[in-house]
């Protein structure tokens, strides 16, 4: 079921045997013991079509490789609590982790964000509608954007089965609480850039952050760049390579509260890829599309059954995830 990697490394699960049965309680074990140690899980076998992902990442390029003033057509409003449509280099700056380093709050000071990002959700969100190139530029994008959504949405039910299946709870346990869903796709590109800027942190791809929701789930090309800090050693990163055919799940900040900090929301980001050094001093570009899952706004959840006990009171009071989630992404722009 699991590589046989050491116990802080991120766990490489065979998501088959949940979906066809034949090993639902294994797989929901493995899943959930690599939440509890790193936060992440490399999953294969994950049942998403890879034809519709090899389209939606054709789409990415095609959008990412419109002219600026195109995109800006369908422009990510200023207001921080509005997660849809494009964002050009530099809007976004990750405001949650601040190192304790004098070296590093200054690097961060000046370095700048060179990643692209076009983010969308269901059509019928009233809270957050979709921003849409006009009619007529990229014919097809939406359709693929919001089918790509769905799909997903798909594959956020089985997960949250089996992350329900490992706390012996009902299989429906946490899929009671994402009906909507208020989730969201975001489709990210990073230039190609120097090497050598990258390395002197003169400009980030993206910094270390936690995600707000309960889970996300990444998509990635085979570029690589993303590294996962080592929850037992806080500023050493591991690099989390693309393994083909697998997709990367971490939970967020929102489900380490609900299981009561037994799950861990780990810090990431990302950076050049290990080799990266090309000829040219040039860092490949990278695409990847996270789609990040949040429970229904009006949920409010208390600590899940099994997570806390006499010993382990809960440790939080309930929230609801709008309050939660909307705090969290506010504090980012
Ligand atoms: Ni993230």
């Amino acid at each position: 079921m699991t590589s046989p990697h050491s116990e802080s490394e991120v766990q490489v699960v065979d998501f088959a045997p949940f979906l066809n049965g034949s090993g639902k309680k294994s797989v929901a074990a493995a899943i959930l013991a690599s939440f509890k140690t790193t936060g992440f899980v490399y999953l294969t076998n994950h049942g998403f079509p890879d034809d519709k992902l090899q389209d939606m990442f054709s789409w990415s390029k095609k959008f990412f490789s419109l002219p600026r003033e195109t995109k800006m057509l369908a422009p990510h409003p200023e207001s921080g609590t509005h997660h849809r449509g494009y964002s050009p280099p530099g809007l976004e700056k990750v405001a949650q982790h601040l190192y304790d380093t004098t070296e590093l709050i200054e690097n961060r000071a000046k370095a700048q964000d060179v990643k692209e990002s076009f983010e969308s959700g269901r059509e019928e969100d009233e809270v957050m509608p979709n921003i849409w190139l006009p009619d007529g530029i990229l014919p097809g994008f939406k359709e693929a954007s919001l089918d790509f959504f769905w799909n997903s949405f798909e594959l956020q039910k089985t997960i949250l089965e089996a992350l329900a299946v490992g706390f012996d709870l009902p299989e429906d346990y946490f899929v009671k609480f994402h009906t909507k869903p208020d989730n969201q796709l975001r489709l990210l590109w990073y230039p190609s850039v120097p090497l050598k800027a990258l390395e002197k942190n003169e400009i980030t791809r993206i910094d270390g952050h936690s995600d707000a929701g309960s889970i996300t789930i990444l998509f990635q090309d085979d570029v690589g760049g993303l590294e996962v800090e080592d929850p037992n050693s806080p500023g050493s990163f591991t690099p989390v390579p693309p393994i083909p055919g697998s997709i990367v799940v971490n939970a967020g900040d929102f489900l380490m509260r609900w299981s009561n900090d037994t799950i861990r929301s780990t810090v990431h980001r990302v950076r050049a890829p290990p080799s990266a050094a090309a000829a040219d001093g040039m860092v490949p570009e990278r695409y990847s599309i996270p789609y990040f899952c949040c429970p229904d706004f009006a949920t409010v959840v208390e600590a899940i059954p099994g997570t806390w006990s006499a010993e382990r009171p809960k440790r939080y009071e309930p929230i609801s995830a709008a309050e939660y989630v909307m705090k969290r992404l506010a504090a980012n722009y």
